[in-house]
């Protein structure tokens, strides 16, 4: 071994032993003739000394950062004044006797031992360096310690872990797939698996009862800062269980995760509250609600079924809705800021906004002229709106009025810091549409995936008003984003081919891509339901960090390229002619 201890592990204990340490330059000082370098390895920092006259004084005087270096040394204590409280070490040095070193460095594209506003690109295409950074070993440490976790918690309830295949067929989340050309079967193509769906459905056949997986998915699709083309999730399914019981499951294994692995975050309720899909957008706007703050969204259309406002008149007559927001403490917002929260508005698809300020001096703004006293008494007393209040009116569908004010909601929460970023507010969100209308391609698309199982009491209205049928999904939200969704499966054959057919495959179609599928459920498929947490967007909050790459040893960045090994990258013509394919790329 190059070293008897890790730099971060010296304490006064050690006082008079030498040891032998092994790491980087984390930073070189020189004090008047006295050399100091603090050495840096995963463990933490630690001081290294040395005074004219030491045999490795001159080693240590011409190391620059980043430099590898193995020192051999004497802890002792640090002079009286001269400790560092804020370092665990900062109560000794080690005064080195001798010093190699193992490898020099060339100067660094950016520094490691500063939190400095690097371009991100940068930081990718030097992503070995950007990892030595204390906050990079903490996310990777924090998300080994969240999937360490899982596993310890899952096999403890009895489920196995089964790898699953990546070169596998079409398996649809929604996204675009990843195509891998086959060279043994010409012009034949592997899917990469947008999730282990079907497998896992197929292990419940194969009677595995319990499974987990820490899958990687593929998925081609437009990026953000929550998504990259490839993730991973905590996939599990269960077979003979009900959602509730899937839900226990995961809500008892985030419940014990979270003070294991970030004691510092607090849950905002246990048990979790459960919420229709419905309920979450008329209350929030939003079917991954952020709970942790109020400013709840009221439904206005009865206060208002008199109104002489025509915008709210014809909104009404229309079948649309009128809702608001009342936002504590603005009420002396300016005409600008005003303004800009219509323009605001408008950008997520409302016509206007109307808007009420209930100041000291009495009722200002644009509604003011046609508000009625007992449409402002009404206000007050059924949607809690009271002085200081500026009230946000959209009139709109119920789908506009909801998406607008609950893009506002957030708006306000980020603006008033009305959100602790310590309280996590984990939700369930349940009994989703089993299905939405794609107007552009004027067909019905399956909400959750295609394997979800309809609540069975709506099947009645199946052939008359897909639309209303509810299914057996359900999401577990956090603050905002949607961590994990999941559902009870299909496990029949006939409500199968039934979804398929709704969802417009021919049944040739239906045959070549799921075919399988339906044969298994043919030989005694189980009931069974599962889900799948996001284990990228999971350390991602816990890590406080902004988006998901950082929390990813190895991203892509926001265009899906790997800046560090650039790719993707061309294929040789070897390459090509082995696999039949021909590259002819659009003209610029
Ligand atoms: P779904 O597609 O909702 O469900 O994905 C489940 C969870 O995976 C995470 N996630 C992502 N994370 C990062 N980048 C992405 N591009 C990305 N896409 C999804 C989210 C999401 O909640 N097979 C079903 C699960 C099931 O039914 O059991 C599925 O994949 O946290
Ligand atoms: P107008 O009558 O179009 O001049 O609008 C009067 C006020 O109502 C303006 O402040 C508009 O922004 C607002 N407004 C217009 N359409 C809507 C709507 N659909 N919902 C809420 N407010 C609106």
């Amino acid at each position: 071994m190059y070293k008897t201890h890790g730099c971060g592990e010296l304490r006064l204990a050690h006082t008079g032993e030498t040891v032998q340490l092994a790491g980087w330059v984390h930073r070189q000082r020189d004090h008047g003739g006295v050399t100091f370098i603090d050495l840096r390895d995963r463990s933490g920092i630690v001081q290294i000394v040395a005074n004219p006259g030491n045999p490795a004084v001159q080693i240590i005087q011409d190391a620059r950062s980043e430099w590898v270096l193995q020192v051999s040394g004497v802890v002792r204590r640090r002079p009286e004044g001269a400790e560092n409280p804020n370092l665990p070490t900062g109560e000794i040095e080690v005064e080195v006797t001798a010093c190699e070193v193992l490898n020099p460095a060339r100067p660094l594209p950016f520094m490691i031992n500063k939190d400095e506003d690097t371009d991100e690109n940068v930081r990718l295409k030097y992503r070995y360096l950007d990892l030595r950074r204390e906050r990079m070993q903490r996310n990777l440490i924090l998300r080994h310690k969240v999937v360490k976790f899982m596993r310890d918690y899952l096999d403890a309830q009895g489920f196995i872990e089964v790898e699953t295949p990546i070169l596998f067929k079409t398996t649809p989340e929604g996204a675009r797939d990843y195509l891998v050309p086959s060279r043994v079967h010409p012009g034949l193509f592997y899917a990469l698996p947008q999730s282990p769906q079907q497998l896992k459905q197929l292990l419940m056949v194969a009677g595995v009862d319990r499974y987990f997986q820490i899958a990687r998915c593929f998925r081609d699709e437009d990026l953000r800062g929550d998504r990259q083309p490839e993730f991973t999730q905590l996939d599990l399914e269960m077979s003979f269980v009900h959602r509730d019981d899937v839900l226990a499951l995961v809500e008892g294994l985030f419940t014990a995760m979270i003070p294991a692995v970030a004691p510092h975050k607090k849950l905002l309720s246990t048990p979790w509250p459960k919420l229709s899909y419905t309920e979450a957008l008329e209350r929030y706007g939003s079917d991954k609600p952020d709970l942790r703050f109020g400013l709840e969204l009221h439904d206005a259309s009865g206060i208002f079924s008199g109104s002489s406002f025509m915008v709210f008149q014809n909104t009404l007559k229309a079948g649309g809705v009128i809702k608001l927001i009342a936002v504590p403490g603005c009420a002396d917002y300016t005409r600008k800021e005003v303004d800009d929260l219509t323009t605001f508005a408008k950008e997520q698809g409302a016509k206007g906004l109307a808007t009420l300020a209930l100041t000291a001096e009495g009722v200002k703004g644009t509604a003011q002229k046609f508000i009625t006293p007992a449409e402002l008494d009404a206000l007050k007393a059924q949607a809690g709106v009271k002085e200081g209040d500026l009230v946000l009116f959209v009139a709109d569908t119920k789908a506009v009025a909801n998406k607008t004010l609950g893009a506002l909601r957030l708006l306000f929460r980020d603006r008033l810091g009305l959100a602790d970023k310590n309280t996590l507010a984990f939700a369930w969100v349940v009994d989703f549409p089993m299905f939405e209308w794609k107007e552009d391609e004027q067909k019905w698309d399956a909400a959750h995936h295609p394997f979800t199982m309809p609540q069975l009491s709506d099947l009645a209205r199946f052939d008359t008003d897909p639309g209303s049928i509810l299914s057996d999904a359900y999401d577990m939200v956090c603050n905002g984003y949607e961590m994990a969704s999941g559902s009870i499966r299909i496990h029949r054959r006939d409500i199968q081919f039934k979804i398929f057919q709704l969802l417009g495959l021919k049944e040739e179609d239906i045959q070549r891509k799921f075919g399988h599928m339906l044969e298994a459920f043919e030989y005694g498929a189980p009931p069974h339901g599962g889900m799948a947490p996001g284990i990228d967007r999971l350390v991602m909050l816990l890590a406080d960090e902004p988006n998901i790459r950082e929390v990813i040893a190895f991203p892509k960045n926001q265009a899906a390229r790997d800046l560090m090994a650039d790719a993707p990258s061309p294929a040789s013509d070897k390459q090509l002619d082995e696999l039949h394919i021909r590259v002819e790329l659009p003209e610029e």
